[in-house]
């Protein structure tokens, strides 16, 4: 036990590591004991920051932030992620450590279906909006969904543009069998590598212009592909929105 009677969470990922090398361990458990010991990573990072921020608002009053953007930076965007190399380690499924009405633009990739839907998707979506200015913008790239759809039924050629693209490096060639296999790898791609995290939910268009509606946002529209700011390699099969906040409304003149 910590000092405030919170189970040790370095402890347990030691437990983790001492089960997961042991020979005996079974394939499933180890599978979930590594999703843990990913959990218990990030959450060492988030706390970290969290003890340098603890009312959650960092001291930086970014302009253009990117977020979950990896390896990826982009000049002049303050980048968060939960894991190096980043500006600041922060698990944004916990929120946005960003002042209210400060950012002028926030720019993701590849990011948001990595995170579980509801809760954490559509809590996202809420603190974007939040730390927008008036008239703010959110660039959101995804894989298609719709794309991956259009796709099936049909027979998988065997060199599909789509495999090639995606999943050439990746060690699941030859368990990309069926144009199901592909819809599959876009909804729930559930790599066992340590290092990979699983697609939790998949989007199209129509999703990510409900989701940021429902956030409040003005309007909701395709984002033309940008290779200063995106990374050109998510270009194909990607669906980008750009959505943008209400300009401040002007106030009502008291009655005369
Ligand atoms: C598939 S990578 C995409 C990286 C980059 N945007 C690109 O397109 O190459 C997903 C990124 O989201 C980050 N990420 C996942 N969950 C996160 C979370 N809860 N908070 C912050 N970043 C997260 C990961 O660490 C990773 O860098």
């Amino acid at each position: 036990m910590s000092y405030f009677g919170m189970p040790s969470v370095d402890l347990l990922g030691e437990q983790i590591d001492a089960v997961l090398s042991a020979p005996s361990t079974t394939h499933g458990l180890a599978r979930s004991l590594r999703t843990a010991a990913w959990e218990i990573e990030l959450h060492g990072y988030h706390h970290a920051s969290q003890r340098a921020w603890p009312d959650s608002r960092i001291d930086q009053k970014p302009t253009k932030v990117q977020i979950g953007g990896g390896t990826h930076r982009i000049e002049d965007f303050f980048n968060i992620d939960a894991v190096p190399p980043a500006d600041l380690l922060w698990d944004v499924r916990e929120g946005i450590p960003l002042h209210d009405d400060t950012v002028e633009l926030i720019f993701s990739e590849h990011f948001l279906e990595h995170i579980d839907y509801p809760r954490s998707a559509k809590n996202y979506v809420r603190e974007a909006h939040r730390a927008l200015t008036p008239g703010g913008k959110i660039i959101t790239g995804v894989p298609d969904a719709a794309f991956a759809l259009s796709q099936y039924p049909g027979p998988l050629h065997p060199a599909d543009e789509m495999v090639e693209r995606w999943y050439a490096k990746r060690d699941c060639r030859n368990d990309i069998n069926t144009q199901l296999d592909l819809v599959n790898l876009v909804f729930r791609d559930q790599d066992d590598d340590p290092k990979y995290t699983p697609h939790l939910w998949a989007y199209d268009y129509e999703k990510l212009v409900q989701l940021f509606t429902e956030a409040d946002f003005a309007t909701v529209e395709p984002w033309t592909f940008d290779p200063q700011i995106a990374n050109p390699k998510r270009r194909w099969g990607s669906v980008y929105v750009i959505a943008t906040k209400q300009r401040s409304r002007p106030t009502a003149r008291p009655a005369e």
